[in-house]
This record gives C-alpha cells, structure tokens and sequence, in this order.
C-alpha cells in the first residue's frame, strides 16, 4: 500500500491516514510517500512499517547504525540530528498548546553530541546471541557495537561475545576512567574482565574489591553502583544540572526538597547555595551511594530519606524550593495534591516525558505561574525528551 505522510507523531513515527483511520509508520518523516507493510490493526489506529521510500524527505539521512533497521534502541536514526532537536523542540510546544492553553515561555533546546554519549549499557543475552532487543520484542538482535554509548563500553562488549550471558550491564563514569560491570550467565573469561574493569560482579558476586565505582558531574564526584541510579548522557548532565544550579543562586533558598533524588546528585550539586536538603528517593542502593555521595563532597546540610514520595510528602510544610525528577510516569496524585497545598514558593520540574509533564503542569497551574519551560536533547537518536520547568507560587 501506498500512502503519503503528513507529520510526526510524539513516538517519532510517521502520521498518515488510511480509510479516515489513524495509522502510525515506523521509519517514516513528513511530506514522504512511502509504501507500508501493516503490523497492527486495531479498532482505532493501524500501525505499519515504511519498506520503501518512494519520495524520500530532504531531512532523511542514511543510518549510520548498521543495526537500524531491527534493534529496538534508537527510533530517529534515518532523520538528521538538526531536525531531530526540531522535532523535539515542536513537540513540547505543541504540547503546551495542547495541555495548558496559555502562553508559556518555551526556551530553546540544549543539545550536545548525538553519538558516543552514553555511560551505561544493558546487554541481553540468549544462546551466546549477545544484544539488543528487536522493537516491541524480546527476540534479541546481536551486536558488536552502539553508536550511542562510549567506546570503553564497546570495548568490554567484544570481551563479553563468547560467553552464554543472560544481561550485562556495563556502566562508565563520565570521564571514562572507570568501568563497572554486572553479569549474569556462563562466563568463561573472568580473569580477562577482572583485569579490564574496576568493578565485576558476577552472577551476583563482587569480584573486585570496590563495589562502585566514581563519576563526576561538574566539580561534584559520585558514587554509582550497579543497582543505582545515574543520569546517562555523560555530555549533557552538567548543563541539566546548571540549569537547576541557576536558580538556585537566585533564591538562596533555606528549607529544599529534592523528590526523586537517586544518588542525592541534584541535591549535592546545588547544596553549596541551600541552607538545608532533604533528598527522598525509594530505592535503597541510592539512598545507600546518596549518603556516600555525601560524604565524599563533604556536604553536611543535606540528608536522605528511603521511601516513596507519596509516603512522606504530607510532612513537609513550608519549603522555599521543591525539585523534582520523577520518573517518566510522572507525579501521581497524593503528591501533586500535596505539592498546591504546600506554600513552597518555587518547584523546578525536571522531567523526561513532556506528556506526564504537561499532564502535570496542567494541574499544578491552578496554584503556580509556569516561567518557562526548556528542553534538553538528553537521548539523541530515540525520541525521548528531558526538560526542566520552573514553577512559582501564585
Ligand atoms: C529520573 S530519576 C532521577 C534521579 C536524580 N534526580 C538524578 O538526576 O540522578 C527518578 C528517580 O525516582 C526514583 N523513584 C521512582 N518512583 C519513586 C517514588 N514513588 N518515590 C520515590 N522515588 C521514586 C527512582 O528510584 C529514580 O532514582
């Protein structure tokens, strides 16, 4: 079947119609006439596959990934990275339009490199096929190299390929002088590893005498465990982070949250201008690196708490800042509420989904004037878009 496309979808897929239905196309840009291979049918949309491009769109590349066409990793690798950083870029604005129906200030798009970026890895494994999973599969496909993760990783995926390995994953600090990796399966060359990483567990054993290794954002240094978490664009955390420190500086605010702190990396970075922190965050191996981390920046005005959000933000009262960066399913509910009943005079949203965020703001406009909005190409290549809103009390 023949069809035109007329716009991208929030997934980067291409947007045609068939028979007035919907219909999402895989590896397909704007103003192409493409021939489609159907995949779903469903009672309201049609999904499909561009399996030739019969007029091809002056934004479309060549992938430089020789996995493209199956992995399931990347999902804009045939559209140029200028327009990728548009696309994301039109898709916040077109959600704002969408969602909060007023006029927002939206900034213009951070971005860095599109490759190499990466500082974690997670390998599957099945039959001594070692990769990446298949789109919307758990079929795997292998491979010797990512574009998007750092070349010691790719290093140690070479080192990994005759082993029968269920998962790997490998994790880097930011300025690649150490490398951390877990392994679960038959491993037959552990000696060899042991000697190219700094950290090696295997099948849940510590085989080396740290367990985590130290990554650093600007001039802060932090602990990163396997089962932690750690911002992965090893280019761009710092502006992220910068974007968050700024405002900071002009407030000088005493009582702080940071909701959704991970390892406490928010919280520490900007502690230098904050009275007193408390970081929150559910998973025990980052609160257990948040109170290293603490130590090893010798940061003595914030502290950590392990559990969920929702359990613990009825406590707090009067804050002069709030950050949060929850996970891409967003605030649920209790702590949104919480959040329009608290007199905190600022929140800093930092987001990576602008659709649970608009869904969000949408709420949270009733009580706070949105200042502006600005995006961060965290993830080029796939069509994930971080940003960071600030928020102030009406
Ligand atoms: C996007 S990460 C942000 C981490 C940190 N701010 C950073 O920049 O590295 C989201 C974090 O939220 C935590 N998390 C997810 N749901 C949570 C919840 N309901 N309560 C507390 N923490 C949660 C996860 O463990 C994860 O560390």
């Amino acid at each position: 079947m023949i069809t035109n496309i007329e716009k991208l979808d929030n997934f980067g897929r291409g947007i045609t119609y068939i028979n007035d239905k919907i219909c999402f196309v895989d590896n397909a840009l704007p103003n192409e006439k493409v021939e489609i291979e159907i995949t779903k049918e469903k009672k309201k949309f049609k999904e499909a596959i561009a399996i030739n491009i019969l007029e091809s769109s002056k934004d479309r590349i060549k992938p430089l990934c020789p996995y493209s066409n199956e992995c399931g990793g990347c999902n804009l690798n045939h559209l140029s990275y200028d327009k990728e950083n548009e696309f994301k870029y039109n898709k916040v604005k077109d959600l704002i339009k969408k969602f909060l129906n007023e006029d927002i200030e939206l900034k213009d798009i951070v971005y860095d490199k599109e490759y190499e970026y990466r500082n974690k890895l997670v390998l599957h494994g099945n039959n001594k096929v070692l990769g990446q999973y298949k789109k919307l599969s758990n079929e795997i496909v292998s491979i010797d190299k990512c574009l998007l993760v750092n070349n010691k990783i790719n290093e140690i995926i070479s080192l990994l390929k005759n082993n029968n390995i269920e998962e790997a994953t490998i994790k880097t600090s930011n300025d690649l002088s150490n490398i951390l990796l877990n392994i679960k399966g038959n491993i037959k060359n552990i000696d060899e590893l042991k000697n190219k990483v700094d950290v090696l567990i295997v099948n849940n054993k510590l085989l080396s005498t740290n367990k985590s290794i130290i990554s650093n954002i600007g001039n802060k240094n932090y602990y990163l465990s396997s089962d932690s978490f750690f911002q992965t664009n090893r280019f761009l955390t710092e502006s992220l982070y910068n974007e968050v420190l700024n405002i900071v500086k002009t407030i000088n605010p005493c009582q702080v949250l940071d909701l959704y702190c991970g390892t406490g990396t928010i919280g520490i970075y900007i502690s230098n201008y904050c009275k007193e922190i408390v970081g929150v965050d559910y998973n025990k191996s980052n609160i257990e690196d948040a109170n290293k981390n603490k130590e090893l920046n010798k940061c003595n005005n914030i502290s950590f708490i392990c559990n969920k959000v929702e359990n613990i933000i009825d406590n707090y009262k009067n804050m002069d800042l709030i950050v949060v960066d929850p996970p891409r399913s967003g605030l649920d509910d209790h702590t949104r509420d919480i959040l329009k009943k608290m007199m905190s005079k600022t929140i800093i949203y930092v987001s990576c989904d602008p659709v649970t965020l608009m869904r969000d703001l949408k709420d949270l406009k009733e009580i706070y004037n949105i200042k502006y909005i600005k995006p961060f190409n965290m993830f080029p290549r796939t069509y994930h878009c971080e940003s960071v809103t600030v928020l102030e009390r009406k």
